[in-house]
């Protein structure tokens, strides 16, 4: 049988997958619900400062292979998610925080809290899209290398960092330079591919309300832009990389691990498809790694052949 686990920035996993912050993981109800699934780990929706109630309705919407959103942050407020691990510690797997703080006071405000938490470990969100009049953190190098010093001086625990999809090499490079620096615990891509539009041509309109009808794309669409980011991230520095864009099947995992990412999440398959994926994903993938007579996952993590 297959051994899918992996240690990773001080953490142990009982596989290499479980679900991506955003769907399904706003209340503690939804929570317990991936604790209760094979997901390998809970991961919660990023969270801010104040509670919010997001952008208006309707801010979500599924594609045929994949989907669009802009949500707008809906989420409790820091102060129940760090009051959750405690809660969710039955399930014996990892809960991980994913912090978007509007500002870097926030964040730091967040992150003291969450100091004195039993999550095991944070996602610091620099690229979510759907925040009117505030740019991805990770478009602006200058911006994320001292969002990036200064959480990480303050953060106790191990702390990752969420990135939005880059396109250009000399962005990797630019990246690369400041994860090298600062050397965050592992490192999430993609996000979703922002500001994409979604056009319903009968009603002549967006498909969403917020923002225009733009808003993050994900699933299927946006896997071979997640492939490249990981890869190139694994070319250029040594830390753990979680990838994480259009994984909805073992075949999906195991050409993200070949690339090199050490786990995986899943988000708009697990929304659309609820929490079975994650036990099914798993399946096929001890079943496809079987098949190429691999046991381990270091086996063939990394090693993507020329073509
Ligand atoms: C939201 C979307 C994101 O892609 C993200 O990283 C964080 C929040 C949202 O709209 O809620």
């Amino acid at each position: 049988m297959a051994d899918l686990s992996v240690k990773m920035a001080g953490m142990d996993f009982r596989s290499c997958i479980f679900n991506a912050a955003g769907p399904k993981d706003v209340t503690l109800k939804e929570l317990e619900t991936i604790g209760a699934s094979r997901s390998a780990a809970i991961t919660m929706k990023s969270c801010t400062k104040e509670p919010r109630q997001g952008n208006e309705e309707p801010r979500y919407y599924a594609l045929d292979m994949g989907s669009i959103n802009s949500m707008g942050l809906p989420n409790l407020g820091y102060k129940e998610y760090v009051k959750f691990p405690s809660l969710l510690k039955s399930f014996g797997k990892p809960v991980i925080a994913s912090v978007s703080g509007l500002c870097l006071e926030d964040n730091i405000q967040i992150l003291e809290a969450f100091n004195d938490s039993e999550v095991s470990a944070i996602e610091l969100n620099l690229s979510c899209p759907n925040i009117k009049g505030k740019p991805q953190i990770g478009y602006d190098f200058a911006q994320m290398d001292e969002v990036l010093k200064e959480a990480l001086r303050i953060s106790k625990k191990p702390m990752g960092v969420k990135l939005p999809p880059y396109f250009d090499f000399i962005h990797f490079e630019e990246a690369s330079g400041i994860l090298k620096r600062r050397k965050p615990a592992f490192v999430s891509c993609i996000n979703s591919i922002g500001n994409a539009l979604v056009i319903d041509a009968e009603k002549e309109a967006p498909v969403i309300k917020p923002k225009g009808g733009f808003g993050g794309l994900g699933g299927a669409y946006i896997k071979y832009t997640a492939l490249a980011n990981v890869r190139k991230f694994y070319e250029m520095i040594e830390m753990p990389i979680i990838g994480v864009g259009g994984i909805s099947s073992g075949k999906d995992a195991f050409e993200f691990i070949l690339a090199g990412a050490s786990a995986v999440q899943i988000g708009t398959a697990f929304m659309e498809e609820g929490p079975m994926i994650f036990g099914r994903v798993h399946d096929e993938l001890a079943s496809f790694m079987a098949r190429k007579g691999y046991t381990r996952l270091d086996d063939f993590r990394g090693r993507l052949k020329q073509a």
